[in-house]
């Protein structure tokens, strides 16, 4: 079976054509926004971390892929950058080759989820993996949990896609879609 990565990829290579623009809002390594930049026009990709907007650069120079804008600053600052996206994709928690202190926060991820729900176009998706083991994860991964169940069901669909036997606080993915239609009732 595919883990819950894999589904968010899929979910998202199933939406994402080469005339949308679409957000890595965790950059960290650089595998999403890899990922992203093979199947877009345009990848906005965010850390707060230098170290991850290095790794990113030397991934994408590898691949020869010039169509990513790499941002210095928290996702929260995304509507800075884009007023409208198909597909967005977060990794939470912390990197694991770099310092285990800088992690995702609850605030600022609900703040990025929010505009990011807000600018994305009808059918399209934002994915999010919810890795919840370290301190503070608990808090971040409830705080998604809430936002997420309350978005309106006339307008998105929301659902969620975890392991239920494995020990260790396993990750698991949360997908959102914006409707092509409103639905009523
Ligand atoms: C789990 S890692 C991401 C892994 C990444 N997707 C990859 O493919 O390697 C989480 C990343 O979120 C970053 N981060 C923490 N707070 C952030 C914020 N407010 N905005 C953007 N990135 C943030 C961390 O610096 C870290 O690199």
């Amino acid at each position: 079976m595919k883990r819950p990565l894999e589904m968010a990829h899929d979910f998202l290579a199933q939406v994402i054509t080469k005339d949308d623009t679409v957000v890595d809002a965790t950059m960290g390594n650089g595998h999403d926004t890899l990922f992203l930049a093979k199947l877009a026009k345009q990848v906005y990709a965010f850390d707060i971390q230098e170290q991850a907007l290095e790794k990113t650069n030397q991934r994408l120079q590898a691949a020869g892929l010039t169509n990513v804008q790499l941002i210095l600053q928290g996702h929260e600052t995304v509507d800075q950058f884009v007023s409208e996206l198909k597909a967005a994709i977060f990794n939470l928690g912390y990197l694991p080759s770099a310092d285990k202190s800088v992690i995702t926060r609850p605030h600022t991820t609900i703040e990025a989820l929010e505009k990011l729900c807000n600018r994305l176009v009808k059918g399209g998706r934002i994915a999010i993996m919810i890795y919840y083991g370290h301190e503070g994860g608990d808090l971040e991964k409830d705080a998604v949990l809430t936002y997420v169940s309350q978005l309106p069901q006339q307008e998105y669909t929301a659902t969620i896609y975890r392991t239920l036997n494995q020990v260790n606080n396993p990750p698991f993915l949360v997908m959102i879609e914006k409707l092509e239609r409103y639905r009523h009732g």
